[in-house]
């Protein structure tokens, strides 16, 4: 077998065998099929799509490429929830809270932020003393305690997305559909999980800028699931503004506690709320989506949800304590009101920008080594559909002395007045599953 006549065939739309897959894929992983050709090979997927055969053998064999892990010895039903990735995604920290409270396990990788978007484990790092697990066995021991298990990514899982992804990033393949779906789900199905659910941002600050190529991948994403026998609802969600108010790391740890104490914004609890209620339908515990809603806003009326986010913060080496008092949690030295400009109502808070404002300030990375300052960030005080008044503040800029200029040019390239009346964003644009929610 030739890597140039499966190119060739790739190029010329006609199927690939799974011998055909295996070959070109193992050749590249042991470094005998040089980038070049996986680069021609990328883009000839990128413009000829895979087939449902083609895409279950390239996922299988980029999930085995490394470690595939079903964690022994644990107790509860799991559930993964990943987000494609937004600007001021904070649900995996109300999460461990509230999944723990209905008895969900959650064991998972989660990674850390990089350019405009935050990661789960650089937000958790605000809290002093926390540290996540190292090995499978304290995971496992974790879940079990507290519910929630969260480790960073190991280079040892699915290699071959690592390597494929850095090619796609340098020729323009990164926005295929298949290439991402089969990117996302050899990882989640590497890692066992009884049901997954698959956060799909749509808008502005994410990945997928429309419905239309949004509901294409979730759809993808689905099909590999059924191939795998696993249950999968995706969620498409709005990120055409951030989620919530606050994006950076304390000010976010802040944001999901009072959102687990029933004081949460809009948006974030609708989406906490839907996710929850969910899991709860793909485990049986409740029939409808409204069922689930209600029994979410239960644990958070009586503080159950806040009592278990508790219980794994002290786990993982934090002081419980901080959920009461905010002083525990790093604090920034300065705050400047960001003020409209004009009076009228915002139709668009490019969500993307806000992100870059947050990382020039520190809270992100612009480049892998870059430092965190989990004090800073940006808290929004006005969202899409709110009225403002020249002068109103629209936001607070959270800053030590670093790159305030440079946060407020960004700023200056994120809002959009109307005349008209706005409508609000809705947070749920749509639901799909392969088990009929
Ligand atoms: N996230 C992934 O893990 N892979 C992609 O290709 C895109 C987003």
């Amino acid at each position: 077998m030739r890597a140039v006549d499966i190119i060739q065939k790739k190029r010329d739309n006609i199927e690939l065998s799974s011998e055909e897959m295996t070959f070109l894929l193992g050749e590249y992983l042991a470094e005998r099929v040089p980038d070049y050709q996986m680069s021609s090979f990328l883009m000839a997927v990128y413009f000829n799509d895979m087939t449902k055969e083609e895409l279950k053998t390239f996922t299988e064999l980029m999930m085995n490429s490394g470690e595939v892990i079903k964690f022994q010895g644990i107790n509860k039903f799991l559930i993964d929830k990943h987000s494609t990735g937004g600007v001021g995604d904070k649900t995996t920290i109300a999460l461990a809270g509230l999944f723990a409270a209905f008895d969900i396990g959650t064991a998972k990788l989660s990674g850390r932020g990089l350019g405009h978007t935050g990661g789960t484990i650089d937000k958790f790092e605000a809290i002093d003393g926390f540290v996540f697990p190292e090995t499978r066995d304290e995971l496992v021991k974790m879940v079990n305690s507290v519910g929630t298990g969260i480790m960073g990514y190991s280079d040892t899982i699915v290699p071959l997305d690592k390597k494929i992804y850095s090619l796609r990033d340098v020729t323009a393949t990164v926005s295929s559909i298949p290439l991402i779906a089969s990117s996302i789900m050899s990882k989640k199905l590497a890692v066992y999980a009884d049901g997954i659910i698959l956060d799909v941002k749509v808008g502005s600050g994410a990945f997928m800028k429309n419905i239309e190529t949004a509901r294409e991948l979730a759809k993808t994403m689905i099909d590999i699931g059924d191939s795998f026998n696993r249950k999968v609802v995706t969620l498409l969600t709005d990120m055409d503004q951030p989620l919530g108010f606050a994006v950076g790391n304390s000010n976010e740890i802040i944001e999901a506690i009072e959102t687990l104490k029933g004081h949460g914004p809009e948006d974030f609890t609708e989406l906490v709320e839907t996710i929850v209620a969910t899991a709860l339908e793909i485990k049986g515990d409740v029939k409808t989506l409204q069922e689930g809603k209600e029994q979410v806003a239960k644990a958070i009326n009586s503080g159950k949800a806040i009592e278990f986010l508790k219980n794994f913060i002290k786990a993982a080496g934090g002081n419980p304590n901080l959920v009461d008092d905010y002083s525990l949690l790093p604090k920034h030295s300065g705050e400047i009101v960001y003020r409209a400009k004009e009076s009228g109502w915002i139709s668009k808070i490019e969500a993307e920008n806000i992100g870059k404002a947050a990382m020039v300030l520190g809270a992100g990375r612009a480049t892998k080594d870059d430092i965190i300052d989990h004090s800073v960030g940006i808290l929004l005080t006005k969202k899409v559909g709110d009225f403002v008044e020249e002068g109103d503040s629209l936001a607070i800029l959270q800053h030590n002395n670093k790159n305030v200029e440079s946060a407020i040019n960004f700023l200056d390239k994120t809002y959009t007045l109307s005349q008209e009346k706005v409508l609000k964003n809705k947070v749920i644009l749509e639901i799909h599953s392969n088990i009929g929610l």
